[in-house]
């Protein structure tokens, strides 16, 4: 197809890709030319702005190494990173809502055992984590996997102060008990900033928008034959709750994280009294149900 004017610009690179073998790929590319031409024509867009976001682009993607992922966070702060969770795991049949994974999912968890510290430099505001994992019938799942990571007290992951924390840092892999049960020592989680120090965080600087996360635990809960979910706990008591920069916040994932007066509890997980506490039941559905 020839004539490419301003009317029919998207109709004509699209028919450029119709040979594509890849059904699929086909589709994926057909639709993006759509809404790229009718977004460059929404807006008008001149050629310095053109140029800007290339630029714009370029460094992002330049920004990216093993810790650091711009790309991806630009993608978080446009919430395209959100919409792809939400549509590819939509809760059927009761399961927990998942969220975004993060950047900092980047090293494999230590495994530890039930009942042990995640806090492996002592700082922060003791607080004790305990869960069930089961299935959607509310059945247990023994031996099902907990992977957990957050920030420390003053909004840093581990792998973000190499050096300055313990590698591993409030980081660990759970295997659950015979009732599908697990529980650790752990810190009350902060609300943290995204890295805001690259083209990302020019654009949130640009834009008006603040780059804070309320606090929050990440959790990856998986069992043999069942659907693996990707969430957070979030602290009902922070702020950001109603304006997370990735958009990652689901009602349903907000605790309360009690203070619990217990020196026996206390001297069982070799923490301070008095200490936090929030209970956390993840529910997964069957890989067979899962479409
Ligand atoms: C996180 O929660 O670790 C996170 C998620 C998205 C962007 C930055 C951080
Ligand atoms: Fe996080």
């Amino acid at each position: 197809m020839t004539g490419f004017d301003e009317a029919r610009s998207a109709e004509v690179v699209s028919e450029s890709f119709s040979g594509t073998p890849d059904p699929r790929l086909r589709e994926v590319m057909t639709g993006l030319i759509r809404h790229l031409h009718a977004f460059v024509k929404d807006v008008e867009l001149t050629e310095a702005e053109w140029a800007a976001g290339v630029d714009f682009l370029t460094r992002t993607g330049q920004m990216g190494d093993d810790t650091r992922q711009e790309m991806i966070l630009l993608s978080d702060v446009l919430g395209v990173s959100m919409l792809v969770e939400t549509i590819n795991h939509r809760a059927r049949g009761g399961s927990t809502e998942s969220t975004v994974l993060g950047p900092f999912h980047v090293v494999e968890s230590p495994p530890r055992d039930l009942g042990e510290t995640i806090a492996r430099d002592g700082r922060g505001e003791p607080c004790v984590v305990t869960g069930r994992v089961v299935a959607t019938t509310g059945a247990p799942l023994p031996g099902a996997t907990v992977d957990v990571w957050q920030a420390n007290a003053e909004g840093f992951y581990d792998v973000q102060q190499p050096g300055l924390q313990p590698e591993g840092n409030l980081r660990g892999l759970f295997h659950c008990d015979d009732a599908g049960r697990f529980w650790f020592a752990t810190i009350v989680p902060c609300h943290y900033p995204i890295p805001a120090d690259g083209p990302v965080g020019d654009l949130l600087a640009a834009t008006d928008r603040h780059p804070f996360r309320p606090a929050h635990i990440h959790f990856i809960a998986a069992a043999r034959g069942f659907r693996p979910v990707t969430t957070h706990v979030f602290a009902a008591e922070s702020p950001y709750l109603d304006s997370d920069a990735v958009f990652g916040v689901k009602d349903s994932l907000i605790r309360e994280f009690a203070v619990v007066d217990d020196p026996t509890r206390a001297a069982e997980y070799r923490i301070g009294n008095p200490f936090r506490a929030v209970d956390v039941e993840i529910v997964l559905e069957p890989k067979a149900d899962a479409g």
